[in-house]
């Protein structure tokens, strides 16, 4: 009897055991089931992006090669074909500065092979296909205009201090040093990009675009409208944009958060958001093909401005108040105009109060 109710006891003892050995395997089978299908549908989301993009950039190289004959044919500016750089004397270390700003990222970005100083973005992010798109943010006037005075320092700055800037403002980190290979190759890319344009001119086509400025404020509510609409898709509606399959640089960049440009980046004032926007974007638009009225690019652009961004202090910026651009978002102000105001608009008050006091100092000399 006694033996009987210990076998018994046993017996219970090793089905309890069977029991949660079942049960623990169930739970992971659950468990890894779940990782797999969400794994497998984040990798399925992420390969047909990349399909997309592909698909995207084609259709812009396509347009890309159209452009400089269209660009001759109504006098913009174009860069040299890239055939000229690979027969150029220099052509190796033009090619390796063509690289470093295509693909910023891969260098310096926060796993970069060289060193980690920067937010993840290329400078071709926002230089459109490596700085030689017409109205693509290029570097058209770079070798006329360098050395130049600049107002946002109050000094005569060369090249590598602009391209320094770039990297503290709009790569929200640090350059390498000046007298580095890397800033050497990005610098002698940059002069070979515009070396066709004579010193001190500023070619039509080149920089961004100068979008006329509307009768009233931005507005955002409507942006975010338009947003969802038009860029949305890829640069995801927390604006946080997407990385690549192997999360080496951005497939679709950041437009605002913890690893957009900072406050001090020449983006974060509304007139370069905004034309840059109508001429731009969404990818695959340009300057002669625009998909943005202009009313709509700044709209968009006013929602973006809305959002928060890295906040970086430049306090030997603007030593002269008076030289400061009116779409500057931080005071202080030589006129009467709040700071919202001149973030968002409308400018046309702010410039005629301007013109008007430029106007009165030429009349008292
Ligand atoms: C977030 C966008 C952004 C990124 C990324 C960026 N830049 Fe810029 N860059 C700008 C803007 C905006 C301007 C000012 C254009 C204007 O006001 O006409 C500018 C201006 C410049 C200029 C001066 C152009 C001129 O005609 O005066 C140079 C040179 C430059 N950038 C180099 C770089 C380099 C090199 C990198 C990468 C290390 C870089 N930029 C990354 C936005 C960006
Ligand atoms: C089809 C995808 C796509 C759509 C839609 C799109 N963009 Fe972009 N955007 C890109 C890509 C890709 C880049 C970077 C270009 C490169 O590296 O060659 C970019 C770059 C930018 C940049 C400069 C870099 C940065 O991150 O600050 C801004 C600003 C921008 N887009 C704004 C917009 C706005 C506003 C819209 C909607 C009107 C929009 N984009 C729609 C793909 C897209």
């Amino acid at each position: 009897m006694n033996e009987l109710n210990n076998r018994e006891k046993e017996l219970l003892k090793q089905i309890k055991h069977l029991l949660s050995l079942v049960i623990f395997l169930v739970l992971v089978i659950v468990v890894f089931t779940f990782i797999n299908v969400s794994g497998i549908q984040d990798i399925s989301r992420l390969l047909s992006l990349n399909q997309q993009h592909k698909e995207v950039k084609a259709n812009l190289l396509n347009t890309i090669n159209d452009i400089p004959a269209i660009a001759k044919s109504q006098d913009l500016w174009h860069a040299p074909e890239e055939r000229e750089l690979q027969n150029d004397a220099n052509e190796a270390v033009l090619s390796y500065g063509r690289e470093l700003i295509s693909n910023t990222s891969v260098y310096f970005g926060p796993n970069g092979k060289l060193a980690s100083i920067s937010n993840g973005m290329n400078c071709q992010n926002c230089h459109l296909n490596a700085g030689t798109i017409p109205f693509g943010n290029n570097y058209g006037a770079v070798f006329s205009s360098y050395p130049k005075y600049r107002a946002r320092s109050g000094k005569i700055e060369d090249i590598y201090k602009r391209i320094t800037d770039c990297f503290e403002r709009s790569l929200n980190g640090k350059a390498p040093d000046t007298s580095s290979k890397e800033m050497k190759s990005m610098a002698s890319y940059i002069n070979w990009v515009g070396k066709t344009v004579p010193k001190s001119v500023k070619p039509k086509g080149s920089g961004i675009y100068e979008l006329p400025y509307l009768d009233r404020a931005a507005d955002s509510i409507k942006g975010k409208i338009l947003y969802k609409d038009k860029c949305q898709s890829c640069h995801l509606q927390e604006g946080t944009g997407q990385f690549n399959f192997d999360k080496t640089a951005y497939l679709y960049p950041p437009l605002w958060g913890p690893h957009s440009y900072n406050s001090g980046a020449g983006l974060n004032r509304l007139s370069r958001l905004a034309g840059y926007i109508k001429a731009n974007m969404p990818f695959g638009a340009s300057y002669n093909a625009p998909q943005l009225t202009d009313e709509d690019s700044w709209d968009i652009a006013g929602y973006i401005a809305s959002k928060p961004r890295p906040h970086k202090v430049f306090n030997n910026d603007w030593p002269k108040i008076n030289e400061k651009p009116i779409d500057h978002p931080f005071g202080p102000y030589i006129d009467r105009y709040t700071e919202e105001q001149h973030k968002f608009g409308p400018f046309k008050p702010i410039k005629k109060e301007l013109d008007d006091l430029k106007k009165k100092k030429q009349a008292s000399i």
